[in-house]
């Protein structure tokens, strides 16, 4: 038998990103390839990338750079680009990196296995349409190989919100659900394979609606499905917050105490400059509904700073809205222009000023993750074990709300739901000790 091709994927982005790149991977298995984390050996490159912020294009034309003399060395070497610049920049890219022989938008990755062959026979291969079908279900059936114990599956994608900042409208297209039936075979075969959580991906994931009752609707099938322990769910929209999804938070078991829910700003005139449809108060109302039904849950949320308009006083709305919230998560931006987007036309707010505001939301945001941090010191929680962790005679795994947990012990292993104590807090992870093995 040939000699299998190697493979070498890089991923930016988010993590649907990271659920396309295995798909895609698996897609290339019954092209032949497998993969190598050594570009050197590769015979093919593929970047998947993410267009979200400024200078993604530049990036990956950089990072093309870096990688021709590859090239150089090995003329048969293939380099394919997928993923949101793909979308966006199409044959842009050829044109200027013609190294590049493949482009493929995300709506097209299952006609990935043809346009490889394509390229290997000298052509190059360009497709960023957004067809009407499934592409998932075109993608080879999920190998048999054992996996970790928690996965991604992607159930939704694309986005009709059309805030004003961003592009994933553009690349990733307008809102489609998976069909719950495929959705859920995919969760079996998942768990048949070791795996324990699964993490629901979509750009809107809480407005999926291939099952009756939506989200929540699917998560209570979900929760049917002996052997899986742990179901989460991101990213979320707070107009889709609907009470039948806030009242899972408090009944289903199987639901971790962990929730996405981006913001952006706390100011209504940002708010609604970002055309977000919502308001601070609305906000703050949907939180704390979930809180009632589940005291615990550890909030996470975006936050962009310096959108255009954005005065001090609108920035000190945000500061108020996140002092009323408390996060145990966050993930902070300075707007950046997005070429296409309704935002990308109006004045911008100074970089110095923009660059002051987030310096001092990221101390406020960093502060709150400590405390969450540190008032689970002493507390009960479980903890999926993952991976052996640096030190000998460690796991390391998620507690039920995301946080990174190392356990000595040598009475459980990969893939074993344990009830630990946490003895320590540190800025990114808990220490904790070993109870007893859950299930
Ligand atoms: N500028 C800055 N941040 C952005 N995001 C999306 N678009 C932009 C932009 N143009 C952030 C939002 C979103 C997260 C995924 O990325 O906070 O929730
Ligand atoms: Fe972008 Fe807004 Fe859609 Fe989120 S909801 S993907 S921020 S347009």
């Amino acid at each position: 038998m040939a000699d299998k091709k190697k493979l070498f994927v890089k991923t930016y982005g988010c993590q649907m990103n990271v659920y396309d790149s295995e798909r895609m991977t698996e897609a290339l298995g019954g092209q032949g390839y497998e993969t190598t984390p050594n570009p050197e050996d590769a015979d093919m490159i593929l970047l998947n990338t993410c267009h979200i912020r400024e200078k993604a294009a530049e990036k990956i034309y950089s990072e093309l750079g870096r990688f021709k003399p590859l090239k150089v060395e090995n003329p048969e070497l293939k380099f394919a680009v997928a993923g949101c610049v793909a979308q966006a920049e199409g044959e842009e890219i050829i044109r200027r990196q013609p190294m590049v022989d493949l482009v493929v938008g995300p709506q097209s990755y299952h006609k990935l296995p043809a346009m490889a062959k394509s390229v290997e026979d000298g052509n190059t291969a360009i497709d960023t349409d957004f067809p009407l079908e499934d592409k998932f279900e075109h993608l080879n059936k999920r190998p048999k190989a054992a996996r970790a114990p928690s996965a991604f599956l992607t159930v939704q994608e694309g986005c009709d919100k059309f805030c004003a900042f961003c592009v994933v409208p553009y690349t990733r297209g307008a809102e489609v659900s998976r069909p719950s039936a495929r959705v859920l075979d995919e969760a079996k075969q998942l768990v048949d394979q070791g795996v324990r959580e699964i993490t629901l991906l979509g750009q809107n994931v809480n407005a999926y609606h291939g099952h009756p009752g939506g989200l929540s609707g699917l998560i209570w099938a979900l929760a049917e499905i002996d052997g899986l322990a742990r179901i989460r769910f991101t990213t979320s929209h707070p107009n889709d917050m609907d009470d039948a999804l806030i009242d899972a938070h408090g009944t289903c078991d199987k639901l971790m105490p962990y929730l996405h829910l981006p913001v952006q700003s706390g100011s209504d005139k940002i708010l609604k400059a970002m055309a977000r449809k919502h308001t601070a108060a609305q906000y703050i109302e949907i939180i704390e509904r979930l809180r009632q039904k589940r005291p615990d849950l550890l909030l996470s949320g975006d936050f962009i700073v310096g959108f255009p308009g954005e005065t001090e006083e609108d920035f000190q709305d945000t500061m108020s809205l996140v002092r009323a919230v408390g996060y145990g998560q966050a993930y902070s931006f300075k707007y950046s222009a997005r070429p296409g987007t309704p935002a990308a036309e109006k004045a911008t707010v100074d970089d110095a000023t923009a660059t002051d505001r987030l310096h001092r939301l990221q101390a406020l945001l960093s502060e709150q993750q400590q405390a969450a941090q540190k008032a689970m010191v002493g507390r009960e929680t479980t903890v999926l074990f993952e991976k052996p962790g640096r030190d000998p005679g460690q796991w390391v795994g998620k507690s039920e709300h995301l946080q990174a947990v190392h356990v000595p012990t040598d009475k459980a292993g990969k893939g074993d739901l344990v009830r630990v104590r946490i003895t320590t807090a540190r800025t990114n992870s808990l220490q904790g000790e070993f109870l007893e093995i859950v299930r």
